[in-house]
């Protein structure tokens, strides 16, 4: 192993709150950052955010706010966000930082003067939501894969980076590393692409078109295309090209992302290092998507997942544990509530936590939470202490190779264990009838979860670091290396032990007591104190009044831009009979976006005419700062359902 150990996350872009799938990344860079100081490495953890270019652009627009000011304030939103999900990171970059953007004009210089820069006009289709030109090969049905849309068609003149000339090199030198991306599917989605001749990559952007963004060394009427930039991030950080940190902590680079932005990362960024003669990273870890009933979580879908609504409702741990248990690394995982409520139930609040508690329970109760000396060993004995050591290396080879959810079902399959063997030694019957048996079977009931909890640290942290004060050990966490962990043993309580509240409530009591909560809050309201005719400014209305609204589930069927309206989207409506609608979406929603989705529509409202459209129906969102929020259906509903 090595002695020190560099992992980045993707610089997320500061178009969008961050969700679920940014958590997911981060948390696993801090999963692997951990794992690593288990081991006793040198760890340089970087994570930030990308904030140049045409998307950030267009998002400051629509807030009426300079990009300047935008960017600082979701960057922000990013920043306040990992300590809450208890991310360790060293470092948080910026891309509008100066000393970023200067080493992004020393790489472009050295770039150029190696003779891979050069200038010529070119003619493609230029994909505005990707910001990048597309060829003919990689559209689907002439649309961008990503985002539906058709390119445009952009003539212009650029300058372009000859990636061509590192195609062989980069082929040889995949082929020869054969874990430089991993898993191996996205190698060979690599290996696959570069197959074909490999173009030149435009990298400017004509400062008559874009002006956010950092100005070439070379000509000052052109600004750098935001991927040439943004990747730089990961040697810039580090104080590239003197610093100490980038000397110390380049040679064992690893970076996580997710599978959308494999061909920067896996193509150009090697080649963009070879050029300016930097060595080529160690890993590209590449996950799958975090995916809502079977389709993408985009803010414009209104089906994006906030991880912090998660962890207020079912707390920090269960939020990582449920990410990291469910999701194979490298592939594709659907995000349901229900399914990390049942994870939280099962694994954290059964097996785990009522292995914590019985144990502390055991030890109060036998031995007024002072454990004695171990008697002499049995069989049963040996083969738990056997099966907890052995655990250490089988965790440790899983987590080499980033199959994190089977690291969790090892330890989860030794807690099982541990459990078994206190239901088969009862302790209960031994302490009336083998005092000296009820300490050797305590001992080793401790020293099994001691070894769970320091496995666990890197998942799940807090609870991790609980339990190892619970058990009144001396350290905590990194403290506690992998070596260490298997000194069986050695480490003795410090204090006397004492019973703990429950690690992980089940979920039901967390619901139950939300709710009375919540009718605790009902019952100050003023309408349950019989006659009070409005809620504060808001004046009542009987529920005749509400009855007279017919509120219908509606299927969008299709979606088409009205000539000449900045705002309007003429939609077909299916509601068991086909409607015309006529709604502002467009500021918020692609007509793409909306077509297949289901909406609640206004149905018997008086038809309208808007644009010479006539419009029968209006369609329910919420708005808020961010924008409007289409209301959904949470599961699909036959067209024509009445809402009660
Ligand atoms: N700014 C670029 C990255 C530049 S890195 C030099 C970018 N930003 S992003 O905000 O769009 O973030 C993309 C990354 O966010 C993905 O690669 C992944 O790490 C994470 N995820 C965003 N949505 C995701 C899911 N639905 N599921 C899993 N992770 C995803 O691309």
């Amino acid at each position: 192993m090595s002695e020190r150990f560099y992992i980045t996350t993707p610089i997320y872009y500061v178009n969008a709150e961050p969700h679920i799938g940014h958590a997911y990344s981060t948390i696993v860079a801090d999963v692997l950052n951990r794992f690593q100081m288990l081991s006793g490495t040198e760890t340089f953890f970087l994570t930030g955010t990308d904030e140049h270019g045409d998307k950030i652009v267009s998002a400051a627009e629509k807030f009426g706010q300079s990009p300047k000011e935008y960017v600082d304030q979701i960057s922000q939103m990013f920043r306040d966000l990992w300590p809450k999900l208890n991310i360790s990171y060293n470092r948080f970059i910026r891309t509008t930082d100066p000393y970023h953007q200067e080493t992004v004009r020393l790489i472009l210089s050295l770039v150029k003067e190696k003779g891979d820069i050069y200038f010529s006009e070119y003619e493609g289709l230029y994909c505005f939501g990707c910001e990048r030109f597309y060829t003919d090969r990689e559209l689907e049905d002439g649309k961008c894969p990503d985002h539906k849309t058709e390119p445009e068609v952009i003539k212009e003149s650029n300058y372009f980076f000859r990636m061509s000339r590192y195609q062989e090199w980069l082929i040889d030198h995949i082929n020869g590393n054969p874990d430089f991306i991993r898993p191996e599917r996205y190698r060979n989605e690599v290996l696959s692409f570069l197959s074909e001749p490999l173009e030149d990559l435009c990298i400017s952007r004509p400062k008559s078109r874009l002006t956010w963004g950092i100005t070439l060394p070379f000509d000052e009427d052109f600004v750098t295309y935001v991927w040439f930039d943004a990747l730089i991030n990961y040697v810039s950080a580090i104080g590239y090209p003197e610093g100490s940190l980038f000397e110390k902590f380049w040679p064992s680079a690893q970076h996580v992302i997710a599978k959308d932005i494999l061909k920067p990362h896996g193509i150009y960024w090697p080649c963009m290092l070879k050029s300016a003669g930097i060595e080529p990273y160690r890993h590209l870890n590449v996950h799958g998507y975090w995916n809502i009933r079977r389709g993408k979580m985009s803010k414009s879908l209104g089906n994006v997942v906030r991880p912090l609504e998660l962890v207020d409702i079912y707390g920090l741990d269960a939020f990582r544990y449920f990410l990291l248990r469910e999701m194979v690394f490298g592939l594709d995982s659907e995000f349901s509530e229900a399914a990390l409520v049942a994870r939280l139930n099962a694994d954290l609040a059964n097996d785990l936590g009522n292995l914590v508690s019985r144990s502390l329970t055991m030890a109060q109760k036998y031995f007024k939470g002072d454990l004695p000396e171990p008697g002499p060993s049995e069989e049963a004995d040996e083969e738990l202490k056997r099966s907890a050591l052995e655990l250490v290396d089988i965790y440790e080879e899983l987590m080499k190779g980033l199959t994190l959810h089977k690291s969790l079902m090892a330890i989860w399959e030794v807690i099982g264990k541990v459990n078994k063997y206190i239901d088969t030694m009862a302790p209960w019957v031994l302490a009336k009838s083998d005092r000296e048996r009820l300490s050797t079977v305590i001992c080793h009931i401790f020293e099994s979860l001691r070894i769970i909890a320091g496995l666990l640290w890197p998942f799940m942290p807090g609870s991790a670091e609980k339990i190892q004060d619970q058990l009144s050990l001396s350290k905590r966490g990194k403290d506690f290396t992998l070596e260490d962990l298997k000194a069986w043993g050695r480490e003795r309580p410090v204090r006397s032990i004492t019973k703990a509240p429950a690690l992980f409530p089940r979920v039901e009591e967390v619901k139950k007591e939300k709710k009375s909560n919540q009718s605790a809050e009902k019952g100050k309201a003023p309408a349950n104190e019989g006659n009070a005719k409005s809620y504060g400014n808001l004046p009542l209305i009987s529920y005749e009044d509400f009855q007279k609204l017919d509120l219908r589930v509606g299927t969008i069927k299709a979606a088409e831009a009205i000539p000449g309206s900045r705002k309007l989207i003429k939609l077909t409506v299916d509601i068991g009979e086909k409607r015309t609608v006529v709604a502002g979406l467009k500021d918020h929603y692609s007509e793409e976006d909306l077509i297949g989705i289901q909406i609640l529509l206004v149905a018997n409202l008086e038809p309208v005419k808007l644009m010479d459209i006539e419009s029968r129906g209006m369609v329910l969102a919420a708005a808020d700062r961010s924008g409007l929020h289409l209301l959904v259906p949470d599961t699909e509903a036959a067209p024509g359902s009445k809402v009660k």
